[in-house]
C-alpha cells in the first residue's frame, strides 16, 4: 500500500475546526498532586497551548488535600513539563499557562473548601468581566468521586451557566465502578448533580489516533465495509498486550486485575468500535448509540472452572526483552493469598444480524512477550477449488490487522504467487505506517480528550449506559472467579503470550491466536 495520499485529512475535521472556538475556561484538577496530573494532564495542556488550541482566557486550578503554595505547585509542574511533555519547553507558551495556574488545598468532603473554590472562580469571572466555563477533572482515587461530585452540587458550581455553551462539565477518570452495581450507583450519584451531557467519562484509548482511525478505516473506505460481516469474516482477534509488569502499582492492581483494568474499558471499547453498525452521522450520540447496541448484543459468557468462554492467568518469573523479571507474586504490594489475574481472554458471541456465529476473541495481559495492541479481522478462505489439495488449503486467510500500538498502522495479509515456473503461493503483506505517512509526533490521547471536553464534544467519552452495558457482561465473570479462588487461575511465564489454556478458547472453534510464539 502506498503511503502517498493527496491530502491528509483528519477524521473529525469538522470537530477540529470547532476547536478554535473553545470558550474561556477554568480547569480544576482534583487530585492535582497525583501522578496523572504531572505525567499526562498538565503536559497535555501545555501541548495544546503550543498548538494554539487553548482559549485566550484559560485558568488552571490544582485541587488537593496536601497544602502546597501556588509557587511550589508551579515549580512541580515546571518539572513535569521538562520530564513528560511530548515536545520541548517553549518558555513563552508555558509562561502564559503558568501565570494563570494556582493551587487550592482542601479535603474532598470539605464543603467550605469547595465554597472558597467557587468564590475563587467567581473572582476570575469578575476579573475577566465575562462568564467562563468550569471544567472539573476528577483524577482521584474512586473512593472520593462521590464526595467531590456532591460538593460540586452543593456549592452550586455544577449548575453554573447550565443551558448555555458555558455549562460546567465534569471529566471522570477510571475506574468507573468495580462492577455493575457500583457503576450504576456512581452513575446515579453523578446524574443527581450533573445532566448527562455535562459528564465526560474518560477512556484514554479513545483518545489514541489509531482508535479514532478505526471509524475512518471502516466507514471511509468502500473496500472494507462490504466484507465486514458474518458472510466474509471468520473471526476477530483483539489483543492488548503489555510487556510491563505491575511495577510499583501492585497495591492498586491487586484490587483490580486485568478484567477490570483493561478488558471492561479499553478492550470493550475496541470491540464496540470494530463491531458497531455505521452511525447515521458523526454526532456523538449517534456513535454512542451504536456502541451501546453492539455491547448489548454480546451474549452472556459461559463460565466454567475448566472450559467455557473465559481464561485467566497470572505471570510467573520469566524473561522480557532479554532481561529476567520477577513473578507477579514477588512484586511490591501483592498479598500472599492474591487470586488476581494479570491476563484475561474472552470468547465473545455477538448475537446480531451482522455477527452471529463470528467469534470475537479478546485478550489482555501484563508481562507478555511484547507490547502489542491490535485488532485482527480474519477473513474466510475463498472456495477451495483452485488452491487446495483435499481439505488442505495452499492459501492463507486474508487478514486485516489494525495496529493500535506500537508501530501504528494497518497491514493487509493476502496471497501472492511466488515468481517461478510453478504455481506456488505465499502470504504477503501490504503495510500502511502512520509514522511514514504522517510523521511520528502525533498528539497524545489526553491532549485530544481535554480539548474535546473544553469544546463540548463528547464523541470520545463513554456514556453512562455504555459503561453499564460493559459491566453487565463483565460482572458475572468477576463473581465466578471470586467464587473459584485459585481454582482455574492458570500460570504463564513472563515474556510469553499468556497461559496455554487460552489456546483452547480458539482451537475449539478451529482458530488460533495470530501471535502465539
Ligand atoms: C491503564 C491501566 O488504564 O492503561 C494500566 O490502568 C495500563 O494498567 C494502561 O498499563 C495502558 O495504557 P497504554 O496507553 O500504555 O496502552
Amino acid at each position: 500500500m502506498t503511503n502517498e495520499i493527496d491530502e491528509p485529512r483528519h477524521p473529525f475535521l469538522n470537530g477540529l475546526s470547532k476547536h478554535r472556538g473553545a470558550p474561556p475556561t477554568v480547569v480544576v484538577i482534583f487530585g492535582a498532586s497525583g501522578d496523572l496530573t504531572a505525567r499526562k494532564l498538565v503536559p497535555a495542556i501545555f501541548n495544546l497551548g503550543l498548538d494554539n488550541l487553548l482559549p485566550g482566557e484559560f485558568h488552571l486550578i490544582g485541587y488537593g488535600r496536601k497544602p502546597i503554595a501556588d509557587a511550589v505547585f508551579r515549580e512541580i509542574m515546571d518539572e513535569a513539563i521538562g520530564e513528560h511533555s511530548r515536545r520541548p519547553l517553549n518558555k513563552e507558551v508555558w509562561d502564559r499557562v503558568r501565570q494563570n495556574m494556582t493551587y487550592h488545598s482542601g479535603g474532598y468532603d470539605d464543603a467550605e473548601a469547595f465554597a472558597s473554590l467557587a468564590e475563587k472562580i467567581d473572582q476570575i469571572e469578575a476579573g475577566l468581566g465575562r462568564d467562563v466555563q468550569r471544567l472539573f477533572y476528577v483524577s482521584t482515587p474512586p473512593s472520593v468521586f462521590e464526595p467531590i461530585i456532591n460538593n460540586l452540587g452543593r456549592s452550586g458550581m455544577a449548575k453554573a451557566h447550565v443551558g448555555t455553551k458555558l455549562a460546567s462539565k465534569v471529566i471522570i477518570e477510571k475506574p468507573f465502578g468495580r462492577d455493575l452495581g457500583s457503576a450504576r450507583a456512581l452513575n446515579a450519584a453523578i446524574n443527581e448533580v450533573f445532566e448527562e451531557p455535562q459528564v465526560y467519562r474518560i477512556d484514554h484509548y479513545l483518545g489514541k489516533e489509531t482508535v479514532q482511525d478505526l471509524l475512518v478505516q471502516r466507514f471511509g473506505n468502500s473496500i472494507f465495509e462490504p466484507l465486514w460481516n458474518r458472510e466474509h469474516v471468520d473471526c476477530v482477534q483483539i489483543t492488548v498486550a503489555e510487556s510491563l509488569g505491575v511495577g510499583t502499582r501492585g497495591g492498586y492492581y491487586d484490587t483490580s486485575g486485568a478484567l477490570r483494568d483493561m478488558i471492561q474499558n479499553h478492550t470493550m471499547q475496541l470491540v464496540a468500535l470494530t463491531a458497531m453498525e455505521p452511525p447515521v452521522s458523526l454526532d456523538p450520540e449517534a456513535i454512542r448509540d451504536e456502541k451501546v447496541k453492539v455491547l448489548k448484543a454480546i451474549q452472556p459468557l459461559e463460565l466454567k472452572t475448566d472450559g467455557g468462554d473465559v481464561v485467566r492467568g497470572r505471570y510467573t518469573g520469566g524473561v522480557v526483552d532479554g532481561a529476567p523479571v520477577e513473578s507477579y507474586m514477588e512484586a511490591e504490594g501483592i498479598p500472599a493469598d492474591s487470586t488476581t489475574e494479570t491476563y484475561a481472554a474472552l470468547r465473545l458471541s455477538i448475537n446480531n444480524w451482522r455477527w452471529q456465529g463470528v467469534p470475537f476473541y479478546i485478550r489482555s495481559g501484563k508481562r507478555m512477550a511484547r507490547r502489542a495492541s491490535e485488532i485482527a479481522i480474519q477473513f474466510k478462505r475463498p472456495p477451495g477449488i483452485l488452491f487446495s489439495e483435499g481439505d488442505k488449503f495452499d492459501v492463507a486467510q486474508n487478514t486485516m490487522v489494525i495496529r493500535i500500538q506500537p508501530d501504528e498502522g494497518v497491514t493487509l495479509v493476502m496471497n501472492s504467487k511466488i515468481p517461478g515456473l510453478e504455481t506456488r503461493t505465499q502470504p504477503v503483506k501490504m503495510h500502511f505506517r502512520y509514522a511514514t505517512t504522517f510523521g511520528s509526533n502525533t498528539p497524545e490521547a489526553y491532549e485530544r480528550l481535554i480539548l474535546d471536553a473544553m469544546i463540548g464534544d463528547s464523541t470520545l467519552f463513554i456514556r453512562g449506559d455504555e459503561t453499564e452495558a460493559s459491566w453487565k457482561l463483565i460482572t458475572p465473570i468477576l463473581e465466578h472467579w471470586q467464587a473459584c479462588g485459585q481454582n482455574g487461575l492458570a500460570e504463564y511465564a513472563a515474556g510469553s503470550w499468556g497461559p496455554s489454556a487460552s489456546v483452547r478458547l480458539l482451537s475449539e472453534k478451529g482458530h488460533q491466536w495470530r501471535r502465539s510464539g
